[in-house]
């Protein structure tokens, strides 16, 4: 059983999330992050990290998700929504779509990430009428996200990834 682990991560989290994995992973796993991320043909099994965009995974992983194929495959991603979040369940469901054809996914895994506060300091100016402008919910989002991944996200990652064959 060759295990791969390809991820994206711009500000580190979906990376903390990304090596937890790996540490759970039989030896010999090999991990990349996708700018140099060989082709996945060579292995059976292919766990993919990306950061969330747009409720989707960020366009660097999109656009090596649909080279895998045959594959079983894990999915792990970090968010600034909460992970019980009808958002976090659509940036799943479309992290799937980007499969190539008969992929299996045997293990998913994601938590929130802390967002990038150049993002925060830019949504914090916005007009009180724009769609993404500071609330007290969204205040309060972004402050439970500055927490995130913690040590318990990193071993619930584990545990959705160890002993998978
Ligand atoms: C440009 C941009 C777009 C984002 N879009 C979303 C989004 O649609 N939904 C969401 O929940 N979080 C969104 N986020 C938050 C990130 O997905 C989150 O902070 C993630 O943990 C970053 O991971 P990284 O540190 O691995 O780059 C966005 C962040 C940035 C910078």
């Amino acid at each position: 059983m060759k295990s791969l682990i390809v991820y994206s991560s711009k500000t580190g989290n979906t990376r903390k999330v990304a090596e937890a994995i790996l540490s759970v992973l039989p030896a010999g796993t090999e991990i990349y992050p996708v700018e140099n991320a060989p082709d996945p043909a060579a292995y059976d099994f292919v766990a993919v990290g990306y950061w969330v965009d747009r409720g989707t995974a960020n366009t660097e992983m999109a656009a090596y998700m649909p080279k895998i194929c045959g594959k079983k495959v894990g999915i792990f991603f970090t968010l600034g929504a909460f992970p019980h979040s009808p958002h976090a369940q659509d940036s799943f469901d479309n992290g799937v779509k980007l499969l190539g054809e008969n992929c299996e996914v045997i293990a998913k895994f994601w938590c929130q990430g802390a967002i990038d506060p150049k993002l925060t300091a830019w949504m914090s100016k916005l007009p009180k009428e724009h769609p993404h402008a500071p609330n007290p919910e969204r205040l309060h989002r972004w402050a439970e996200a500055a927490k995130h991944p913690d040590a318990a996200d990193l071993e619930a990652a584990k545990d959705a990834f160890r002993n998978l064959f």
